[in-house]
């Protein structure tokens, strides 16, 4: 009977925490973007992301194959030479034959007065989506422990040589 009891309550409780989840406002909650330029051969000053793997030309017209790795300027409004916030750092590649789709692993590393810390991000980039989501699966520093979803826009792109993703940052778990 006081078995019974028991797991009774921690069923309730646990059904109680599911539903505080599905309710719950994030506990921070930025907004930044991201900038990547592609070395382009000679650009080498400037570029912040370089091709590490080829596409592989006959798998389709979307890339499939190409590793990019990338350590791009991440700023607070949408100007490429506003004074970056933080880095990311990490990489992407493209995996659909028939449509343009990447993954993405990376880390937006913070180092200033307001902000010292890390958040590990990854996902799909699923790009025929008008807006897609990343996953924060953990951080360091002013985001120990971390978790939560970044919601990115391609804000815009010129080309295979520059893209600018606007990210939307929600933390649901904050220490
Ligand atoms: C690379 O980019 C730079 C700066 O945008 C440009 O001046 C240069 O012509 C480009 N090089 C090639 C090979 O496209
Ligand atoms: C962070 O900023 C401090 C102060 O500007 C600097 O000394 C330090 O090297 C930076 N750390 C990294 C990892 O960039
Ligand atoms: C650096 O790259 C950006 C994005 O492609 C471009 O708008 C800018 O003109 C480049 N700057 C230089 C100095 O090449």
């Amino acid at each position: 009977m006081l078995l019974l009891i028991l797991i009774l309550a921690i069923s309730q409780s646990a059904l109680a925490f599911r539903k505080s989840m599905r309710h719950r406002e994030p506990c921070k909650h930025l907004q930044l973007y991201y900038h990547d330029i592609l070395f382009n051969g000679t650009d080498a000053a400037n570029a912040t992301s370089a091709m590490v793997a080829n596409q592989i030309d006959q798998l389709g017209d979307f890339h499939f194959g190409m590793l990019v790795v990338f350590d791009d300027p991440v700023t607070a409004d949408n100007h490429l030479l506003s004074p970056p916030v933080a880095r990311a750092q990490g990489f992407y590649f493209y995996n659909k034959k028939d449509g343009y789709n990447a993954w993405f692993a990376f880390t937006l590393v913070f180092n200033s007065s307001q902000h010292k810390g890390t958040i590990n991000i990854m996902g799909a980039d699923l790009m025929a989506e008008k807006s897609r989501d990343f996953s924060v699966v953990g951080g360091t520093g002013d985001f120990f422990m971390t978790r939560g979803i970044v919601t990115i826009q391609t804000d815009t792109f010129e080309g295979d040589f520059y893209f600018r993703l606007k990210m939307d940052i929600k933390l649901y778990e904050c220490y």
